[in-house]
């Protein structure tokens, strides 16, 4: 299995504090049947800078220290960038990464909202060769609130991208709830575990691929090697989340 989002390298973010962790870190993939882990540590959210050269050295650094662990796990560079105003330009600076140098781009909102130049920035994204995809959308509230607001930028081309630590549950019953439906109405494309540690936010994605439909997983798991392998994934038509009727107007 391909994880394409993790926060594993040492000491960078809020993921892996020391080079330990790391490790740690890769066993317990390791054991679940990952062989390979993009390492997306956080970029432009407020707290965490962390830009494409940086990045490239630590992975090169951990995959030589997993090496000689005699850990067998293979990390690749990604970087999960906030959306902000100069990420175009940014990116033709040579500061940002794709996916394993593919042409797929975990982008990342703020936990409450969608900023309102999302749309125009998404799309102009893809005129320059990056699909975006949209990290976690079932952890939003807006989207939360309102699964049309992701619909429309699925239908203009994003992709999405839901943790398996919802589909298992751990992030409450509305996560769990919104990321089944989002699956089973094609807004997303991938599951991966966003793993910042081996406890509290830990991998959990071949328990995720076995909580969901195994055409869904099956599909999951090809797009996962396919942008891994910078091919396209193929794309069912998305629908719009069935609202939850009101029950007599009661609940
Ligand atoms: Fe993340």
């Amino acid at each position: 299995m391909i994880d394409i989002h993790c926060h594993i390298l040492p000491g960078v973010d809020d993921g892996a504090r020391d080079l330990v962790q790391s490790l740690e870190m890769a066993e317990a993939a390791q054991k679940e049947g990952i062989t390979t882990i993009v390492a997306t540590p956080h970029h432009q959210n407020g707290s965490y800078n962390n830009e494409k050269g940086a990045i490239e050295q630590d992975v090169d650094f951990l995959n030589k220290q997993l090496a000689s662990a005699g850990i067998d796990v293979k990390i690749a560079a990604g970087q999960e960038v906030r959306l902000y105003g100069e990420l175009l330009e940014d990116y033709h600076q040579n500061k940002l990464l794709t996916v394993n140098h593919s042409t797929h781009m975990l982008v990342e909102f703020p936990s409450s909202s969608i900023p309102g130049f999302a749309e125009q920035l998404l799309f102009d994204m893809q005129l320059n060769g990056i699909t975006p995809i949209i990290v976690h959308p079932e952890r939003n509230a807006a989207i939360a609130e309102n699964p049309d607001r992701l619909y429309k930028l699925i239908k203009n081309g994003a992709l999405s991208q839901v943790t398996a630590a919802s589909v298992n549950g751990l992030f409450g019953k509305k996560a769990k709830t919104l990321s089944s439906q989002l699956i089973e109405s094609n807004l997303t494309h991938f599951i991966a575990t966003d793993a910042h540690n081996t406890t509290s936010r830990s991998f959990g994605l071949a328990q995720a691929y076995n909580e969901i439909h195994p055409d869904y997983a099956a599909y999951f798991q090809e797009n996962a090697e396919a942008i891994f392998s910078g091919r396209y994934i193929e794309k069912e038509p998305p629908q719009h989340v069935a609202r939850r009727r009101k029950f007599l107007g009661i609940f």
